[in-house]
């Protein structure tokens, strides 16, 4: 982050702390639709038009290592089989063989010099080409060049490895645009896998993602925890296109003028030396459409990933990608005793979630009204219609387009306001 950038943010943070009302010119939010959280048609929309078009965040280079390393990926709904090639790269296929449909592999990760399934023994070699087949005589003329594994596309951001199942998607760098750049201090490609645990919660995952995209519940649901470590009245919001948006909180004031320590204690080890001032002195997070959140600060990256399981279940899976920590375990910055339970922060946010769920689906339930302080959430919902399509939801299910493009990365009316 430039040191222009570094002032603007912090004039934004004294902005956001002195106003009385949301911005000047800044939309009034309608209420998102209940239906959005449990209705199974806006659910099958999800999965078609957003899931499988945008680029999912699925595993770090640490679990497949080596040329020949692969691990089954399921989490998306489809069965995936990442591996990496012996040239470097890392490929995704469909883990479905060519000739009846069987797994081409069965275990969860490993290593081998090509795929081979089990059924019949055909084998791929780690760029999904069939490379021999049995008794190739009984199948005539038969060309093996035709019959690769079906493809994904697979793009790596540093060491995170992101998969997306649209042939037509622009690239992972496109997808990330500006984020790409601000996210180069964080090193994604030195940084070690330390932690990666799931928890199932019985709710939509929406509102699991919700909890950890505002800081308006801070005040409420983290008085011991996040409170002392975030001034919500100084939080700065930035919505970036394609859904994204991130957060950069500073600490509160102790006595008035000198901002207390940001920094939860996690038992980290090193530091990631290239961070700068912002993310060391605020709690700065990311949203990353669709299902991505992460807190990044120098010692620890940490994405939360929000699977949708059916309309009112989902998954967290909580990952903690560290600088070189040296022998032994490295930190584990979202749970408690390597994955027996979530740590009390994430408790907290999770606590009303199935209740929250019961109360959605009942008639009580119209809809969510949400602040200028919760905007990154309707961002993120007009992005969805748009990836749906406008023309393609049911009235009653869409939200309507009110936040233009004049609030959106890098355009910001704030700006304009703070030099008034
Ligand atoms: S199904 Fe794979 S070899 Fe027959
Ligand atoms: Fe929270």
């Amino acid at each position: 982050m430039t040191p222009q950038e570094i002032k603007t943010l912090r004039d934004l943070m004294e902005y956001e702390a002195q106003r009385t009302a949301p911005p000047e010119g800044f939309p009034r939010l309608p209420d998102i639709p209940a239906g959005r959280y449990t209705d199974e048609g806006f659910y099958a929309l999800e999965q078609a038009e957003i899931f499988k078009k945008s680029w999912l965040f699925a595993a770090h280079l640490d679990e497949l290592p080596e040329p020949g390393c692969f691990i089954k990926w399921e989490q998306a709904g489809e069965p995936v089989v990442i591996v990496h090639a012996e040239n470097g790269d890392v490929n995704a296929f469909y883990n479905v063989c060519s000739h009846r449909g069987a797994p081409v592999v069965t275990d969860e990760k490993g290593r081998r010099l090509r795929l081979t399934c089990q059924y019949h023994g055909w084998s791929y070699s780690l760029n999904g080409e069939l490379q021999a087949i049995k008794d190739p005589e009984d199948f005539g003329d038969f060309d093996l060049s035709c019959r690769s594994l079906s493809s994904i596309r697979c793009e790596r951001f540093g060491k995170f490895i992101f998969v997306n199942f649209d042939p037509e998607a622009v690239s992972l760098l496109d997808w990330l645009g500006p984020i790409a750049d601000e996210w180069q201090e964080f090193q994604f490609d030195q940084c070690r896998l330390s932690a990666r645990h799931s928890f199932d919660l019985d709710c939509n995952w929406k509102v699991a993602m919700e909890a950890n995209t505002e800081v308006y519940h801070v005040p409420n649901i983290h008085p011991t925890t996040v409170a002392p470590l975030l001034d919500h009245r100084r939080n700065v919001n930035t919505l970036y296109r394609n859904g994204h948006g991130r957060m950069v909180a500073p600490p509160p004031r102790l006595n008035g003028s000198e901002d207390a320590a940001s920094t939860r204690d996690v038992g980290a080890r090193a530091e990631i030396a290239t961070v700068g001032e912002i993310a060391r002195t605020c709690i700065q997070s990311y949203g990353i459409f669709p299902n991505w959140v992460s807190q990044l600060t120098e010692f620890v990256l940490g994405p939360l990933l929000f699977w949708p399981n059916g309309v009112n279940k989902c998954r967290i899976e909580c990952w903690t990608i560290a600088p070189d920590w040296g022998d032994g375990e490295g930190p584990d910055y979202w749970t408690v005793n390597r994955g027996e339970s979530l740590c009390k922060i994430l408790l907290e946010d999770t606590e009303f979630g199935t209740e929250i769920q019961k109360s959605m689906e009942s008639p009580g339930f119209k809809g969510v009204p949400l602040s200028y302080q919760e905007a990154r959430i309707y961002h993120w919902n007009q992005h969805a219609d748009r990836m749906i399509g406008l023309d393609s939801i049911p009235s009653e299910l869409a939200v309507e387009q009110v936040i233009n493009e004049d609030w959106v990365y890098p355009n910001d009316p704030r700006l304009a306001q703070i030099t008034k």
